[in-house]
């Protein structure tokens, strides 16, 4: 049974809910962090770089997942800045900027803002070939080394060996979870380093808690919930 599947995000581009999304900003995070949100939006809308929200229904998708699929919806910066942190604190030397890997990657928001972060390299896997076209434009856009899209399924991939970091923004249902899982046990009898996984609203946690270990929950004011696990 899919869990969170084809979730529609039309609404969300509506005016009345970006106003409602800038009052929760401003009460959840003040007047300075939210001025620094616009402006950062406002600059990437100068300089071509598009995270916006989008459905997956129209596009063409590599693969025969489609159907376990949520929409794109990008991670923020300061978001994602402070998921690092927290991983950071819990695991302290053991967290290693080496590289992340974003298992549904969208436009690149994830692993663009991780090379800024201070990865070393950063890669995204994305089943949708515009998604993953438009992030190729992001990177250009930014002129940010170190970033690669690649346009997969990710029941396909396998993480190369320097992985550190891999990320989940509930991209699919349990279906493609597990075959996912599979793989990253796979992959981590190669790892040269200790990797962790993040998973930001967990719809299929159970095929990850049966194999990896909990290091911490959080649940931030926004009302997202993050696991992190130790691979
Ligand atoms: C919620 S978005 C998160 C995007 C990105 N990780 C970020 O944080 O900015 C989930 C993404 O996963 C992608 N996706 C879903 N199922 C996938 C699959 N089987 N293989 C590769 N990408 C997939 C979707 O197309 C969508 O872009």
């Amino acid at each position: 049974m899919p869990t969170y599947t084809n979730a529609d995000v039309s609404h969300r581009k509506s005016i009345s809910y970006r106003f409602k999304e800038f009052i929760d900003s401003l009460k959840q995070n003040g007047v300075g962090l939210t001025t620094k949100k616009i402006f950062r939006r406002f600059y990437y809308y100068i300089i071509g770089v598009d995270f916006s929200l989008q459905n997956l229904h129209d596009l063409n998708i590599v693969g025969d997942h489609a159907k376990n699929a949520t929409a794109l919806v990008s991670t923020s910066k300061d978001f994602l800045f402070e998921l690092f942190e927290i991983l950071q604190s819990e695991a302290g030397e053991e967290f290693k900027k080496e590289r992340f890997v974003d298992i549904g990657s969208g436009k690149g928001a994830a692993i663009i803002f991780a090379k800024e972060f201070g990865f070393k390299r950063s890669l995204g896997v994305e089943f949708a070939k515009e998604l993953h076209e438009i992030a190729q434009k992001n990177i250009k856009k930014l002129a940010i080394n170190g970033v690669v899209s690649i346009n997969k399924d990710a029941t396909e991939y396998f993480p190369p060996r320097d992985t550190t970091v891999i990320f989940l923004f509930n991209p699919f249902d349990r279906t493609v979870m597990r075959k996912v899982v599979k793989n990253i046990l796979k992959a981590k009898e190669s790892f040269i380093d200790s990797c962790y996984l993040i998973y930001v609203n967990p719809t299929a946690s159970k095929e990850l808690d049966e194999v990896f270990e909990i290091v911490t929950k959080k649940e931030f004011k926004n009302g997202a919930k993050v696991l992190f696990y130790k691979l």
